[in-house]
């Protein structure tokens, strides 16, 4: 059964290229990018697990902890690692999981065996301080992921959490934002300083509050 939004991330311990992990004592009160790939070696990988490390800083900012998975073996990993930092000229700074036994992958639904049935497809879960799932993804093996839209759906999330406002179509950091539905216009105009806009009853605006 596969996860959903608002389910418990499953909690797991494995070892990694940083030593054993266990999930959530790693995750502490961070948030979570939890990512799989299908296999070391392989060229839209290399780039994956370079711009994720070149993105550090952005992830450090969002107190987000990455993390990243195949079913590949340590030795594996900590064979390809030199790769992924010459050819992106990063130093890779979190942990893979070596999951030989499949172990992560069949906890999370990464493997699609209508697209392989031996690799992890290209999944994506944000995590949540509470170590529930705010977001899944679904990648197939030969499209590399758009990490600047993983970073924009990580900072809606956020505003969400500590602002109680949504994001429009298309939104990007500095645009507008919306009030969610469980804020009465009378509350979000004593809550957002910077003004409300009333296009409908149930469509406010308000300049992004973290601004
Ligand atoms: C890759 O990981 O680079 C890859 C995997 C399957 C098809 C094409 C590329």
């Amino acid at each position: 059964m596969s996860l959903r939004l608002g389910d418990i991330a499953p909690d797991f311990t494995a070892e990694t290229t940083q030593g054993t992990i266990n999930f959530h004592e790693w995750l502490g009160n961070s948030w979570g990018l939890l990512f799989s790939h299908p296999a070391d070696f392989t060229p839209v990988c290399t780039t994956e697990l370079g711009k994720t490390a070149l993105l550090r800083g952005e992830f450090e900012r969002r107190n987000v902890k990455v993390i990243a998975v195949s079913v590949d073996d340590l030795d594996s990993h900590n064979k390809w690692v030199p790769d992924i930092q010459e050819v992106n000229n990063v130093e890779v700074n979190f942990p893979i999981i070596a999951d030989g036994d499949r172990n992560v992958a069949t906890l999370y639904d990464m493997i699609h065996p209508n697209a392989s049935e031996k690799a992890t497809v290209r999944s994506v879960f944000v995590i949540g301080p509470d170590k529930k799932i705010k977001l899944t993804l679904t990648y197939p093996a030969s499209t590399g992921r758009n990490f600047q839209e993983i970073l924009r759906v990580i900072d809606s999330l956020q505003l969400t959490a500590n602002y109680q406002v949504a994001t429009p179509a298309d939104w990007k950091d500095g645009d507008d934002t919306i009030v969610v539905p469980a804020v009465s216009t009378e509350d979000a105009i004593a809550k957002f300083p910077k003004g409300v806009n009333v296009v409908k009853p149930y469509l406010r605006y308000t300049p992004q509050p973290n601004k």
